[in-house]
């Protein structure tokens, strides 16, 4: 074990290393060998959607415990989505760094990850992953469903809906402060198929959560079995040595994939995933996700795409369903390994509306996320088919081009605004560089002029991301970004663009020799960072079709006793 060579050592060191212990009031005997189980809780009330990660890792002790265990409980940063800015995503990379150092530099076998919200989990996961220590994850389930006048209430999507209701002047301000306090009722992680859902899923499709771990809702009862279940298993892992890189293989990353195409997943998942496989060594490519998911139909009928919310899909039988399915049908590896060591059961569907079968799916295949490249994306870029409008899906039009988010706020509502139904909305500066963080502001809202019109979608094409339970026509993470010189600094206004999903093409429609003159005109943004975690951050974060980790980040360290600290 690990941890004998803190609480195993002999003279001062050793009674250094105890005695403090002693203090929480533990006896003699948590020192006699067992293994010290860590548990990574990422609890903050900065972090609502964690915050009830502390009740959570109880259950957990109360597993190690059972099992012969010792845990140990330590918290880490927690990137809240909806508070943090400029976006939580500035931070994924330095909660990963904290969870694999803090791992790293205590007295631990083995360690539970407790997440919930978006990026809490694909850091911990990274984190851990770099670490290689036996490792499983919980995260916090999903929140009730959201209920606002006898209707269902997704988390984000409904954001976007009832502003759009707001502007078009369908509610009022009064009733959308109602609304929000019925958008979120409970304890959880957002409800729609959003990044944190989609993150807990391909968690449990990786293998790195206990089966059925990623739906039971915040508050069942069942979450905190399952965390209970997830304390006494890692126990177990310890002593089989059952680590990260024997489950987090190029099979397994392939299953996450295909999973996401299954439930509709968020297309923020593309980025964890190639990061977390920049962790392990797994290669991964962006066309790796277009190819392999393009055979998959959507099984999962899920706001932002579909109706329906994680309550739901969890009571029709969770990720392990939609695993049944896409193994009987070919689509998954099945020969390979999870942290419960056994291979996986077939499960059985409680309600076909909201897991659909293969044959009669949600979605065809080929209409999940489509990568796209062209003159415009070399190394790509990204469009989430299923929450765009299916006629803008091949267009053409002429480029209205934004240098930030905030110029085209300042003047989306302006009934003078030059658009048509046919513009082509450029928002740039939104890269893992530019902005710097690569935030979800590339799904824009409508022109306020449009809106009026009646039209409520517009191509937009932006070197950001967008909230996984965002939705229209967009084309995010084009990469290279603008900021590092990528062809969508370019861009001038009037310019003519061609989105053509079909043939996975995204063309910028000026000859070359007047690019490169254009590129020769070029200056790259200065940055306003001399010092701190943003300057370190810009200076070494990798572009979107690599992950957005830094590059010194990439690959694994592993879980040597570091030297003696006294
Ligand atoms: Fe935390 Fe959606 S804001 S999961
Ligand atoms: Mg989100």
């Amino acid at each position: 074990m690990r941890s004998a060579a803190w609480f195993g050592a002999s003279g001062r060191a050793g009674m250094i290393h105890r005695s403090w212990m002693r203090s929480q009031g533990f006896g003699p005997e948590v020192f006699d060998g067992r293994p010290v189980i860590g548990i990574a809780v990422s609890a903050s009330e900065l972090a609502p959607c964690n915050v009830h990660l502390d009740r959570v890792a109880e259950a957990v002790k109360r597993g190690v415990w059972q099992a012969g265990g010792f845990p140990l409980a330590f918290p880490t940063m927690a990137t809240g989505e909806t508070l943090m800015r400029p976006t939580a995503m500035l931070y994924r990379n330095l909660m990963a760094m904290e969870v694999e150092e803090l791992i790293r530099a205590n007295p631990l076998d083995g360690v539970v990850l407790l997440s919930g919200c978006d990026k809490t989990t694909p850091a911990m996961l990274m984190g851990a992953a770099s670490v290689d220590l036996p490792a499983v994850m919980v995260t916090g389930g999903p929140m009730l469903n959201g209920k606002f006048r006898g209707s269902d209430v997704g988390s984000g999507t409904h954001v976007w809906k009832f502003e759009e209701e707001r502007k078009a002047g369908r509610m009022t301000e009064e009733e959308c402060f109602f609304a929000e306090g019925c958008m979120a009722r409970s304890n959880g992680h957002c409800m729609t198929m959003g990044t944190a859902s989609t993150m807990a899923c391909l968690a449990e499709a990786l293998g790195m959560q206990l089966p059925g771990s990623a739906t039971w809702p915040a508050v069942d009862a069942r979450r905190f079995e399952t965390a209970q279940a997830a304390g006494q298993r890692i126990v177990a892992m310890v002593e089989e040595d059952l680590r990260p890189a024997e489950i987090l293989t190029r099979a397994a990353f392939e299953n996450a994939i295909r999973v996401n195409a299954a439930i509709g997943g968020s297309t923020n998942a593309i980025v964890h995933l190639l990061a977390l496989a920049g962790r392990v060594g797994v290669p991964l490519e962006m066309s790796d996700f277009d190819e392999l998911g393009r055979a998959v139909p959507t099984l999962v009928n899920l706001m932002p795409s579909g109706q329906f919310l994680m309550e739901d899909f969890c009571y029709a039988g969770g990720i392990p369903v939609v695993l049944s399915r896409l193994a009987e049908a070919g689509l998954l590896h099945t020969d390979v390994r999870t942290v419960t060591g056994e291979p996986r059961e077939t499960a059985e569907c409680w309600n076909d509306e909201v897991i659909t079968t293969v044959e009669a799916p949600f979605q065809p295949p080929g209409t999940g996320t489509a990568v796209l490249t062209g003159n415009l994306a070399p190394e790509g870029a990204v469009i989430k088919q299923s929450a765009a409008s299916p006629e803008l899906l091949a267009h053409t039009g002429p480029a209205l081009v934004f240098d930030t988010a905030e110029d085209y706020h300042r003047i989306a509502d302006d009934p003078q605004l030059p658009v048509t139904s046919d513009t082509v909305l450029v928002i740039r500066g939104a890269g893992p560089k530019g902005y710097p963080g690569m935030p979800e502001v590339a799904n824009v809202p409508v022109p306020k002029k449009l809106l009026d019109q009646g039209i409520t979608d517009v191509v937009r094409i932006c070197d950001g991301r967008m909230s996984g339970t965002g939705y229209g026509t967009v084309v995010l993470h084009v990469s290279p970004e603008s900021a590092v010189g990528g062809p969508l600094a370019l861009v001038r206004t009037g310019d003519r663009i061609t989105l053509d999903t079909p043939a996975r093409r995204l063309t910028l429609h000026v000859p070359d020799d007047e690019l490169a003159a254009r590129r020769a005109a070029w200056t790259p943004p200065e940055s306003p960072y001399r010092s701190g975690y943003t300057w370190l951050y810009r200076e070494h974060v990798t572009q979107a079709h690599l992950g957005a980790d830094f590059d010194f980040l990439h690959g694994t360290r592993g879980s040597a006793v570091p030297r003696d600290s006294h």
